[in-house]
């Protein structure tokens, strides 16, 4: 419950998803292989604060990302998601789906863009060609039993080609929508959004409210009020990661997703229930960054993680 004092707003949900993608998104940027039981501690970690959903890696071409070239070792050293857990990954195409359906995977998602130049430079195909590599693969998950999320990448702005009309994410989420993914999350990929754009691409979008997720990087400190303002426009699941780690390695300007314990700390403080402690992820988010050698960028943590005086 909230502090004494707290007045409650109006319009916010009970309960948030909180969607991790630390150990995904987080560290696909990382120049130097963390080694694959760093990675299975961390999301063993995840789960233990409390964490329903933990996105674990990616099955994209290993050239492409050699940070999560390890995939299936990770896969097989966590085992099968404890039930009710969702533990997603990636997949890019068909060949990304067969990998991850032979490591017993149960939910995939792909990742679509809303703009031209990211698609060529994230899947080196057109934004059209991208979604016919899709189709087919969202059908497969499906008729496996498989769960599917839908991302859309640059919503509200790309670094090539700079404005994005809340009618480019539409279409995209539409269509994704129509190929049988369950949940669609919106992506800030670079981090430039403010609120009132985040009301904008919600208002053109008709997949209902609590089937879409937000998925917001911080490069501009935009993040948290983004969030917010998703949550007062009737969004219930948001994406984060753990200590703020991440970026895109194919997105230019690309920072760290908004940090989950930064998050935490104003759902806590709302009296919006999560499962998620926050004591025990600040502690792994300051083990996980004496594993990467640097401080973690969260407020929260750096807050939290300072010894009492
Ligand atoms: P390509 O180079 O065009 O590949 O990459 P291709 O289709 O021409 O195939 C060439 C070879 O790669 C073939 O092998 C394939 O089998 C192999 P060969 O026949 O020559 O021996 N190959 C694969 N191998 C393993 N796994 C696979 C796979 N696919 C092909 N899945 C491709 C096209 C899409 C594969 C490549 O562009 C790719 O892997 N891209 C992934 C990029 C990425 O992971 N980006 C970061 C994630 S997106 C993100 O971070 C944004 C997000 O967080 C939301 C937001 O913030 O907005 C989600
Ligand atoms: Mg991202």
């Amino acid at each position: 419950m909230p502090e004494y004092g707290t007045t409650m707003l109006t319009g916010l949900p009970e309960h948030v998803t909180i969607y991790e993608v630390g150990a995904r998104d987080g560290l696909q940027n990382e120049k130097n292989l963390v080694p694959l039981e760093v990675k299975a501690e961390f999301v063993r970690r995840l789960l233990a604060a409390g964490h329903t959903a933990v996105e674990v890696t990616s099955f994209v071409r290993p050239e492409w990302v050699p940070q999560l070239a390890d995939a299936e070792e990770l896969l097989a050293t966590l085992g099968p998601a404890p039930e009710g857990i969702r533990m997603p990954v990636l997949v890019p195409n068909r060949r990304g789906l067969d990998r991850a359906l032979a490591a017993g995977v149960r939910e995939v998602a792909v990742f679509a863009s809303a703009t031209e130049a990211f698609a060529r430079k994230n899947l080196n195909r057109s934004l059209d060609e991208s979604l016919q590599v899709f189709e087919p693969v969202v059908t497969a998950a499906r008729a496996e039993g498989l769960a599917v999320r839908g991302y859309v990448s640059m919503c509200f702005g790309d670094p090539w080609e700079g404005a994005v009309t809340p009618a480019q994410v539409a279409r995209i989420v539409t269509a994704l929508r129509d190929m049988g993914a369950q949940e669609i999350s919106l992506g800030d990929t670079i981090g430039v959004a403010t609120p009132g754009q985040v009301v904008a691409v919600l208002d053109a979008i008709t997949v209902p409210r609590d089937e879409l997720a937000v998925h917001f990087h911080d490069t501009y400190g935009q993040a948290l009020s983004n969030t917010l303002t998703a949550l007062q426009h009737g969004v219930t699941t948001v994406d984060s990661s753990a200590g703020g780690l991440g970026g895109c390695p194919y997105a230019e300007s690309a920072t760290g997703n908004l940090a989950t314990e930064d998050l935490l700390w104003q759902l806590n403080g709302l009296g919006i229930h999560t499962g998620i402690d926050l004591t025990s992820l600040v502690a792994t988010s300051v083990w996980m960054a004496q594993q990467l050698g640097r401080p973690s960028p969260s407020r929260v943590v750096n807050a939290l993680a300072i010894p009492e005086i």
